[in-house]
């Protein structure tokens, strides 16, 4: 059995992963930690220096505040800790590959099966088709996400920027007389509007064609069974950075 502590326990993806658990005989929640504390049947804390259970995972879906107190608790109760927040900062990055060296973390933008088969696609695409092709991405999410770029259209920049070595530079969004395109960019949009719950299609603009490749998420359903999946991969490893490619190698291993 799997123990987790939920943070952001009130929340969208809270609930949702909260809703899945119910059916779920190899994981349970033991207890939230949520800003906003409200009555969701589990116990709820303002702050892990409150939590009481014992526990094994933390899977967070809050935002990329207080990331230390989440890393620190983690860290010294000897848990494993599934960071699907989006938002970090390069200094929360750093922050969080400092932590890898004492404890299990599980990191990614996107917890879907067909965005991680989707970065494949982008990456082959992009070793093909090379600086033939102006590379462009377009996400589109709800209109109360609160970070722009999303985590995933960030993911997938830096995916398709592995086959050009690095080189190409993120353009967010274009306003005013910008000039020509410049080879060198990728740009990235956000659009947000009503109940999105996240779209994201990687545009590949050559001389008279076009190649997109794009995911459309229906529910919020997809990144809570990931969520879940990821907790109990992590349950007992040792300490280091794991994502989506590591969880499929074991689970087809
Ligand atoms: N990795 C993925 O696949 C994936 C998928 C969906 C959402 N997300 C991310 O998960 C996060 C939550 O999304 P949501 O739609 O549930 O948002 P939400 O606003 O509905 O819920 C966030 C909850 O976290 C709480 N919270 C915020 N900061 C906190 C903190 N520092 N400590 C404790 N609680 C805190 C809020 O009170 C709220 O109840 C966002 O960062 C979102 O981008 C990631």
């Amino acid at each position: 059995m799997t123990r987790i502590i939920l943070c952001g326990a009130c929340g969208k993806m809270g609930g949702n992963v909260l809703s899945l658990l119910e059916g779920d005989s190899e994981a349970t929640a033991v207890c939230g930690v949520d800003l906003y504390p409200r009555e969701i049947g589990i116990p709820v804390y303002t702050s892990f220096a409150d939590i009481k259970e014992e526990a094994d995972v933390i899977i967070d879906f809050s935002s990329s505040q207080n990331l230390s107190e989440r890393l620190e608790y983690a860290k010294n109760n000897g848990l494993g800790i599934v960071l699907a927040s989006t938002g970090f900062s390069p200094a929360d990055l750093a922050l969080i590959e400092e932590y890898a060296k004492t404890t299990a973390i599980f990191k990614t933008a996107n917890l879907s099966l067909g965005v991680n088969l989707m970065q494949a696609l982008c990456k082959a695409a992009a070793e093909v088709l090379g600086d033939a092709f102006d590379v462009e991405i377009i996400e589109k999410h709800h209109n109360l996400k609160k970070d722009a770029p999303s985590g995933t259209a960030l993911m997938l920049a830096e995916t398709v920027n592995e086959a050009f070595d690095g080189k190409k530079k993120f353009v967010n969004g274009r306003e005013g007389i910008v000039g020509a395109r410049e080879k060198s960019e990728i740009g990235i949009h956000a659009v947000r509007g009503g109940t999105i719950v996240g779209e994201h299609e990687v545009m590949f603009a050559g001389e008279d064609e076009i190649i997109t490749i794009s995911h459309s998420a229906r529910s919020k359903r997809v990144f809570a069974a990931g969520a879940i999946r990821a907790a109990k991969f992590l349950n007992g490893k040792g300490a280091g950075v794991y994502a989506m490619k590591e969880l499929l190698a074991e689970e087809q291993a």
